[in-house]
């Protein structure tokens, strides 16, 4: 690996794919170990394990490293980190598995994907959780229903992924770090700026991304593609609006699509952090942070998200966040602006949002100009009459 290229988050990328020599070893005991079935997210958390997206994790947290993260947003060795990564199970599923143990984890159709080494089973503070990391104890939050949800034990320990497959949806842009790392070298990147999104892309991300690639030598746009709630648009149709935006508004050569294949959470603030950790991992050293990152509803002031990074120092992160103004299509100077660059009044602006994209097209109605590309608009408006 290249000195050049930024180090992952503590140092070093783990890699937790099973050797052939280990998966022979799994695939022997797979009949005689007990098993643990993952949900969606957990399936996707093993994945982003395994393959260095959480690097410095190397397994399910313990509950120092558990507790330390809810309530001071560090590992036990002091390190940031602000989402835990736990696999949550009922007592009745815990009870019997012995601590040392090897446990087999199978994927939410039954298949075997991973193995867990049992170091500790604990309990933890469902509510405490809900409220240091997502800032609220209310259930109708998306990201606190699922620790509501989930069971009452976290099991921890390292784990191994049997094999990497590809994504079933999207192979040709499943780029994991080490490869994202190695395409950023061969491009002679020095400085790349990683951009996270759930929502079809927008005027407004398309601003603060032409914003940044202006300062930058070259862009990973990263769409999330594990589990989110169940109002976002589909994977599928947003992975359609981001070719379309590279083959007709962006320079290809200083552009590379890949999927990011964890699940939201929706903690607003603590997952930018979490956000822009992943991306250090895949080689980045910019990541942008606009208006209420990862938030949903009102639980977020606009600009949270931007100033949780000033709870750590800039060296101990990495990554250097760029944070952008909330942008607006402009109609006095015709063009996508922020306070910062548009002397409009209120009435000047219209302000897009991925949640206003989907109530248009859920109404029937194709987001205009000013909101979205047209050729995206079409896709869109496409997609949601078959849907
Ligand atoms: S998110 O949950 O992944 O944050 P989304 O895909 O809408 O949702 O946002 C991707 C990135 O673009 C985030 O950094 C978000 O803050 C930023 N963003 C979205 N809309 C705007 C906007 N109108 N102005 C500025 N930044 C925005």
């Amino acid at each position: 690996m290249s000195t050049d290229l930024i180090a992952p988050h503590g140092g070093e990328l783990i890699n937790r794919l099973a050797t052939a020599k280990e998966k022979q070893d799994f695939l022997a005991q797979a009949d005689s170990l007990p098993i643990v079935q993952l949900d969606e997210r957990a399936t996707s958390d093993l994945v982003m394990i395994a393959i260095g997206g959480f690097s410095p994790i190397n397994g399910f947290m313990g509950q120092n490293d558990y507790l330390s993260v809810v309530k001071d947003m560090r590992l036990a060795n002091n390190l940031p980190w602000s989402v835990p990564i736990t696999l949550s199970v009922t007592s009745a599923v815990a009870e019997p598995l012995e601590i040392g143990s090897l446990v087999r984890l199978d994927d939410p159709d039954g298949k075997f994907i991973g193995v867990l080494q049992l170091t500790e089973k604990y309990t933890y503070d469902k509510q405490l959780e809900a409220e240091n990391v997502y800032r609220t104890d209310e259930d109708k939050h998306p990201g606190v229903k699922v620790v509501y949800d989930q069971g009452e034990i976290n099991l921890a320990g390292p784990v191994w992924l049997l094999e990497r497959a590809d994504h079933p949806q999207f192979p040709k842009y499943q780029i994991d770090p080490a490869a994202s790392r190695d395409m950023f070298q061969a491009k002679g990147w020095k400085t790349i700026v990683g951009f996270q999104t759930r929502n079809p892309i927008h005027r407004a991300h398309e601003y603060i991304i032409k914003c940044a690639l202006e300062i930058v030598d070259g862009l990973f746009l990263h769409p999330l593609v594990g589990a989110t709630k169940s109002d976002d648009i589909p994977a599928d149709v947003r992975m359609r609006c981001y070719e379309i935006m590279i083959e007709n508004y962006f320079p290809q050569d200083r552009v590379i699509l890949a999927i990011n294949p964890s699940a939201m959470r929706y903690a607003g603030p603590r997952e930018a952090i979490f956000h822009a950790l992943i991306r250090k991992n895949y080689g980045c050293t910019h990541f942008i942070v606009g208006r209420d990152h990862a938030g949903v509803g009102d639980y977020y002031g606009t600009y949270d998200a931007q100033e949780i990074f000033g709870e750590f120092t800039p060296k101990e992160l990495g990554i250097i966040p760029l944070k952008f103004e909330h942008a607006f299509y402009c109609t006095l100077t015709e063009q996508m602006a922020t306070a910062k660059t548009s002397p409009a009044n209120k009435d000047e602006r219209i302000h897009l949002s991925g949640t206003k994209v989907r109530a248009m097209l859920r109404e029937g109605k194709t987001p205009p100009p000013q909101f979205s590309r047209p050729k995206v608009a079409e896709e869109l408006a496409k997609a949601m009459k078959v849907n």
